[in-house]
């Protein structure tokens, strides 16, 4: 089955189209997505409105696009998914709005797909030996959540974030080491670039170990002391690089530590024993060495599936889709959608 995959739930615009077989073998067609990192980036961040509008631009660009790569016509396809929450609503109705033509005019079924349920599901496109159950460990701009992922569409929460997302931790920590929007991936290339001046540092700085009793996640009190800690050194963070390098890494290594902790307590408590980290911070290659080392099968999506994208929201449908449930979320975008409620494909 053939599914077209539309994502608009933030500041990425893309659309894929992906193959599943009747043995479950995933191919991914054809891919496009728009990133409007440069739009944002002088406001420090997404502002709804751009995106929404900048969304409406792209869809129809892209979607040509697709269908000329993939030498395809939209009657071939079997469906047309949509990210349907959650995410900005403006953003989210640019998506909606455009998929929900698409599927009237060429009389195709209409899926709507929890964004989240992407991310988990996202490593499968890139892993065929993942099988179910796993623990799934999402980390985005977003989201923080360690989940039960006992099938397609039954997922128990077992620890979410109180307040900030990893993501959010990563990129507001930037902006205060003077990067530009979204900054993660810049803190973490030079975070890793520490390790080159690793014999010399005299600092040694240490940030404290936040909840460690408690069931969920929080950045917000060690944002507070990141904060703290670069005010601190503000004055010599731009004369000294291998000061900035050495915050970065603290940094990234004290965020690490305490997803991997969350990780290595939900792996004690449960049976299942293979774990898969998936979102845009699971681009994070210190994070991908650490959890590596807990000792059980450690999945992640490719690179390109860490952050947001279509192939994940396609496959999502065409599961779905296959199950009978395409009619299941088609009543709008909503802007908060918890992934736990979602049902499952199978009785
Ligand atoms: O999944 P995503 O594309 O969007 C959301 O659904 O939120 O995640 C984006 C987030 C941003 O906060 C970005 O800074 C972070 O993922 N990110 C990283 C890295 N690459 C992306 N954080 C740390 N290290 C990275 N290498
Ligand atoms: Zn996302």
């Amino acid at each position: 089955m053939l599914v077209l995959g539309i994502e608009t739930s933030c500041d990425e615009t893309a659309i894929a189209i992906i193959k599943l077989e009747n043995d479950g073998k995933i191919q991914i067609i054809a891919e496009e997505v728009s990133s409007q990192i440069d739009l944002h980036k002088a406001y420090g961040g997404v502002v709804p409105e751009l995106a929404s509008r900048e969304h409406l631009k792209n869809l129809p660009l892209l979607y040509s696009k697709i269908l000329t790569d993939s030498k395809l016509e939209l009657r071939e396809i079997d469906g047309i998914a949509v990210t349907r929450g959650p995410g900005l609503k403006g953003c989210l109705l640019m998506g909606y709005s455009f998929a929900k033509g698409l599927s009237i005019s060429a009389d195709k079924p209409f899926i709507g797909v929890n964004h989240i349920e992407g991310h988990i599901l996202a490593p499968l496109l890139d892993n065929p030996d993942l099988k179910f159950p796993f623990l799934s460990l999402v980390v985005s701009g977003g989201h923080t959540e360690i989940l039960e992922v006992n099938q397609i569409g039954d997922y128990k929460l077992i620890a979410r974030t109180i307040d900030d997302a990893a993501g959010e931790a990563f990129d507001k920590s930037a902006h205060l080491l003077g990067f530009e929007y979204p900054g993660g991936p810049k803190l973490a290339e030079l975070a890793d670039s520490f390790l080159n001046y690793k014999q010399s540092t005299k600092y040694n700085f240490v940030l404290p170990k936040v909840m460690r009793e408690a069931e969920g996640f929080s950045f917000s009190g060690l944002k507070t002391a990141i904060s703290q800690l670069i005010n601190k050194h503000k004055n010599e963070i731009d004369l000294n690089p291998m000061l900035k390098a050495e915050l970065a890494y603290t940094i990234q290594h004290s965020i690490v530590d305490s997803l991997v902790f969350k990780l290595k307590n939900a792996l004690q408590n449960s049976k299942i024993k293979t774990i898969s980290i998936t979102g845009g911070v699971s681009a994070n290659k210190y994070l991908r060495a650490e959890a590596s080392k807990l000792g059980v099968n450690c999945y992640f999506p490719n690179m390109n599936h860490c952050i947001d994208n279509a192939a994940m929201i396609a496959l999502v449908g065409a599961y779905r889709l296959s199950a009978k449930q395409a009619d299941l979320y088609t009543n709008g975008v909503i802007s908060r959608w918890p992934v736990e409620s979602l049902q499952k494909t199978a009785a």
